[in-house]
């Protein structure tokens, strides 16, 4: 559930604003983001676990805007980072780097050190060389550095390919088989503390059954791994928990909940972790998009917005559907329009076939744009990132301002 709903004066509001007034304020294209709903969906995650001790490390990725960040640090939250940037960020958005863990394939020692410094919660390895570099960059600093291995439990976690990540053949984790050489290896090393175990089988998965033959895959290591001396306190169970984008049932938290607590009965010490990103931050945002002209040819119907595929590349990238509304509907006949945007790509589209009643200069709502969208966001064709704002109630905050045409070459010269 979420705070963007019509109002009795028949517009769409976030919480108590009403979006036409922002996007006259502000301008448009425009992200606006909730922060009820982000609370709201960071509790529901919380509470469905709280019989259990638990952490949930908010996916960075999904959306790291400082506000945004601080919105979740204020409630205590964790996080899940992939990059020294992402570790600055929930720094600077006054996030505990006690409560950070630190996922990804590739992290070079200058961001191992730097984590090391700052005394993160944990390091999600995912390979032996990893292993081997942070032992060493730990050592330099005299340092234990405290891992989780990565397993990649090979579950279909029936999504799009792009997202699937816990399969044999993805890039990440350690292939299961491996499993107890590496974390012996990692119990030998120096300057290495085992402390957890991690995956994350693929993101805006709409069934429970993966998440769970995942965990169970992973407790028969947990168990196995006791049975040698190494112990194993928390189990992180990554992010990827499915959002309603169109007409997808995804799971509750609370449902997930329920059928992995009851798996985890045996382990009442046992910490869980999650990393959601997508379930916190994706309906947690809307971005605005004005008509600039309606084309109709002899094939289709054209509705040229503002925003394009360099503000929101989810629909051109994975073919992803996300709902399109208008801020003030009007009363006519709708008709099917391809909502395109100004980049000079085919590809440069943010809906298809969507019956709407439009006019040129009507505000439309991306639904579901909180998660994966600014963040995506890229300067193709010379385009200024859009603004961010955050409504809490009937206040409203600029959280990104909007970039001007100066800094789109501020870091380029001219040949000498
Ligand atoms: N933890 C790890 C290690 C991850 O790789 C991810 C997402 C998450 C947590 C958060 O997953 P979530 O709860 O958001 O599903 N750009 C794509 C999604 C890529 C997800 C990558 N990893 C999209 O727009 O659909």
């Amino acid at each position: 559930m979420d705070y963007f709903n019509y109002q009795q004066d028949g517009q769409l509001w976030a919480e108590e604003v009403a979006l036409a007034e922002l996007a006259a304020q502000y301008g448009t294209p425009l992200y606006v983001y909730s922060r009820a709903t982000l609370e709201r969906h960071w509790h529901a995650f919380d509470q469905a676990v709280a019989t259990q001790p638990h952490l949930i490390c908010y996916a960075v990725k999904a959306n790291s805007n400082l506000g945004v960040l601080n919105v979740l640090a204020r409630l205590g939250s964790g996080f899940d980072i992939v990059s020294q940037g992402e570790l600055e960020r929930v720094l600077a958005a006054g996030g505990d780097p006690a409560k950070v863990v630190f996922s990804g394939v590739g992290k070079t020692a200058v961001e191992m050190q730097r984590a090391l410094e700052l005394g993160i919660k944990c390091f999600n390895v995912e390979s032996e060389p990893e292993l081997e570099r942070l032992n060493h960059v730990a050592g330099q600093l005299g340092k234990i550095a405290p891992i989780s291995l990565r397993i990649n439990p090979d579950v279909d976690a029936n999504t799009h390919p792009y997202i699937s990540t816990g399969l044999r053949d993805n890039k990440f984790g350690i292939a299961r088989e491996r499993a107890l050489d590496v974390y012996q290896l990692a119990h030998q090393l120096p300057h290495i503390n085992v402390v957890g175990m991690d995956c994350h089988i693929g993101s805006q998965l709409t069934e429970v059954q993966p998440f769970i033959d995942a965990t169970e895959r992973l407790l028969a290591l947990v168990d196995e791994l006791k049975s040698v001396g190494i112990e194993i306190k928390h189990l992180d169970l990554g992010g990827g928990l499915g959002v309603t984008y169109n007409d997808e049932q995804p799971p509750l938290p609370a449902d997930y909940a329920t059928a992995l607590l009851a798996r985890l009965a045996a382990y009442p010490q046992l910490e869980l972790i999650f990393e959601p990103g997508r379930a916190i931050a994706a309906n947690a945002g809307v971005l605005l998009t004005k008509v600039e002209f309606l084309k109709h040819t002899e094939y289709k119907n054209f509705a040229i917005v503002d925003a394009a595929m360099n503000d929101l590349i989810r629909p051109t990238l994975y073919s992803a559907w996300q709902d399109i509304v208008p801020l003030i509907p009007r009363k006519g006949e709708s008709q099917c329009y391809d909502l395109v945007g100004p980049i000079c790509e085919t590809g440069d589209f943010i809906g298809k076939d969507r019956h709407l009643c439009l006019a040129p200069g009507d505000v439309l709502a991306v639904r579901s744009a909180g998660a994966y969208g600014f963040v995506m966001a890229s300067n193709y064709n010379s385009r200024p990132r859009v603004a961010e704002v955050m409504v809490d109630g009937q206040q409203v905050h600029l959280v990104r301002a909007r970039e001007t045409l100066e800094q789109l070459w501020q870091h380029e010269y001219v040949v000498k």
